[in-house]
């Protein structure tokens, strides 16, 4: 039988396969902004390394610390140099998740964060999704084949009993660089059959495809893109609310994962 469109699959020779047997032992949380890891880093009360494994000089950060069996790391790209805020979007995430994974070695990435939701693909205000399937919307390329590498269309690690025991939703994630929807983009996501849209996750599945290390999503939705309200508005208005729901839902992710392998998730 066909597997269900919106279960995550994965192609597990691209995983490394020695991992699956023994419990997981080492997490990379990738996360973009300060205030969706503050309440995870206070609750399974990580360090900040200030001996940083990153290159010297860069704004990137990692929070570390052991919870239950599980070392945890989180990682983020940190305040921009310049201009001092958070530096989110595809370019700082693939940096990153790249540096962390070459250091740390982890046997599980989750990206956590926040995302746009579409209302007539049944996402509301505060709902948390589990990611089945991420694609880009901004990367246009109308030559064949290329057209596809543009899309970037890539399966999350298939996680059916988290799905199951957590009561998460799941639908599909769109990324692109910007937090407004052009016609263009909206035309892509469409096309993409996203329930949900950010800025990260399709640049995290690239690299973690890339370096063979399994891949899942958590997003909770901050703002209603076919809704009445201005995007950024509903976004800043939300972001509190919403960041203490994602951080329950990877709370309860992390303790499912806990003295589990890979093939039990
Ligand atoms: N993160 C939160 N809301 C978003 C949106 N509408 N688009 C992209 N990323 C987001």
């Amino acid at each position: 039988m066909a597997p269900h469109d919106d279960q995550p699959q994965v192609n597990d020779d691209s995983i490394a396969s020695e991992s699956h047997g023994k419990p997981i032992s080492n997490i990379v949380i990738f996360i973009a902004m300060h205030t969706e890891a503050l309440a995870l880093v206070n609750r399974f009360q990580l360090i900040e390394d200030h001996d940083s494994l990153f290159p010297e000089g860069v704004p990137w950060v990692r929070y570390h610390g052991m919870y239950k069996d599980l070392h945890i790391n989180i990682v983020q790209p940190g305040k921009d140099p310049a201009l001092g805020v958070d530096g989110v979007g595809t370019v700082s995430a693939s940096l990153v998740t790249y540096a962390a994974i070459q250091s740390l070695k982890p046997d599980l990435i989750i990206n956590a964060g926040t995302a746009g939701g579409f209302k007539a693909k049944g996402a509301a205000i505060g709902d948390v999704f589990l990611t089945s399937e991420v694609a880009f919307h901004d990367r246009r390329i109308p030559i064949p084949v290329f057209d596809l590498y543009g899309v970037g269309k890539r399966q999350a690690f298939s996680t059916p009993n988290i799905l199951k025991e957590l009561n998460l939703k799941i639908g599909r994630l769109s990324t692109g660089d910007s937090l407004d929807m052009s016609a263009q983009d909206e035309a892509s996501i469409t096309a993409n059959d996203a329930t949900i849209k950010d800025m990260e996750g399709a640049a995290v599945a690239y690299v973690a495809e890339l370096l063979k290390v399994p891949v899942i999503f958590l997003k909770a939705v901050t703002d209603i893109v076919d809704g009445e309200k201005p995007t950024a508005e509903e976004f800043l208005q939300n972001l509190a609310a919403v960041t203490a729901a994602l951080d329950e839902a990877v709370a309860k992710v992390v303790d499912f994962i806990n003295g589990k392998c890979l093939t039990k998730l």
